[in-house]
């Protein structure tokens, strides 16, 4: 099978596209057919070598398609099923192994473009709206890169839930799909002080909960829009991670609270997942959460497709066709 492998970390060029053997299943798990892989931030975090795991390595963290076969033990799919996964690496290659807890059946009508889309980035907005910082009708959130994979799935699910959404993006066309996918106000942070603008349009009340993946570019004047004893909740770094800090820090801004999650961690049980999995897809099939597909590009072009996401060029979801 086709395959892009990294045999060491670094820049795009260390994405090699290669013929590999097909894995096969031992026990507890299945082989997928993968018809569409997702590609995430955290792709580029492996592939640089900020996020570390064992090279060589293929790398991928979500796809969707055909389970192929099963090992011993397996009860939760058979060959033949539809799926889906996020949180395992190895997607970017034409087969995976992937451990059948980790696999959600899908819905008849759910694309497997659309499921590859949904899942890592679905779930993330899931849990943060849900759990991290249970979000409330009428509370006010700032979210930054409203307009990524993350970004417009989180603005939708704020503004279902009733929320005030506050969006921030750096370019006019990324502030028109945010406020198609529902922010209320959109802030062009790359030409004005989105601190200034957040506390302008709260008129001086401040957010009660900040979503900020973007991290180093952001943070500190993220924790200054908050509320006294509003929540920060940094869940990625595009723009660099935040350099070491003093927790006496969240003290004079006003008793506020820090969380620095992971979806592994929230979707840990069987049950959590396929609750959080179940919630998205079925919001997808009634319409209610749309998923925006940026590009899709052939495994073969994997570089390019990442060259394009970090580089601030997408708006929604990148994936790779494997077939
Ligand atoms: N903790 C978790 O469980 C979890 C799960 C999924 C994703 N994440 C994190 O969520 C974030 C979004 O992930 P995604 O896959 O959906 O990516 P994405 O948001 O589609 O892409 C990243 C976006 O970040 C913004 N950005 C700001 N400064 C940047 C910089 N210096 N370089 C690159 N981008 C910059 C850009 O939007 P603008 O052009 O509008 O600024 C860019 O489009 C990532 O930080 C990721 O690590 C975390």
């Amino acid at each position: 099978m086709k395959a892009i492998r990294i045999h060491e970390t670094g820049g795009l060029e260390k994405l090699v596209y290669e013929e590999i053997s097909i894995p096969k299943p031992g026990p507890g798990q299945a082989l997928v057919k993968i018809q569409a892989a997702g590609l995430n931030f955290i792709d580029i975090y492996f592939r640089t070598g900020l996020y570390k795991t064992a090279l060589p390595f293929t790398p991928g963290n979500e796809a969707a398609g055909i389970v192929e076969s099963v090992g011993p033990d397996v009860t939760e799919v058979k060959p033949g099923d539809r799926v889906a996964y996020a949180g395992v690496m190895g997607s970017y290659a034409q087969y995976s192994l992937v451990d059948a807890g980790q696999l959600v059946k899908l819905p008849d009508g759910i694309s497997f473009q659309k499921a590859a889309a949904a899942m890592l980035q679905g779930m993330t907005a899931h849990y943060l709206t849900h759990s991290t910082y249970p979000l409330k009708a009428g509370e006010t959130v700032l979210l930054h890169a409203a307009a990524g994979g993350v970004g417009l799935l989180l603005t939708q699910m704020a503004r279902n839930i009733g929320a005030t959404v506050i969006g921030t993006v750096s370019t006019e066309e990324k502030a028109e799909l945010a406020r198609n996918a529902g922010a209320h106000h959109v802030i062009l942070y790359s030409q004005s002080d989105f601190e200034q603008e957040v506390k302008r349009i709260t008129a001086g009340a401040g957010v009660d909960v900040v979503y900020d993946s973007v991290a180093r570019a952001t943070f500190d004047r993220s924790l200054n829009c908050l509320k006294r004893r509003g929540m920060m909740v940094l869940f990625g770094q595009s723009s660099g991670p935040v350099p070491p800090l003093d927790p006496n820090i969240l003290n004079p801004r006003g008793s506020l609270y820090l969380t620095r999650p992971s979806m592994g961690h929230y979707t840990a049980t069987r049950e959590e997942l396929l609750w959080r999995a179940g919630d998205v897809l079925k919001w997808i099939a009634a319409g209610s959460l749309k998923i925006r597909i940026h590009h899709v590009y052939p495994l073969s072009k994997a570089a390019q497709a990442q060259e394009a996401l970090e580089s601030r060029k997408t708006a929604g979801k990148v994936l790779l066709e494997t077939m």
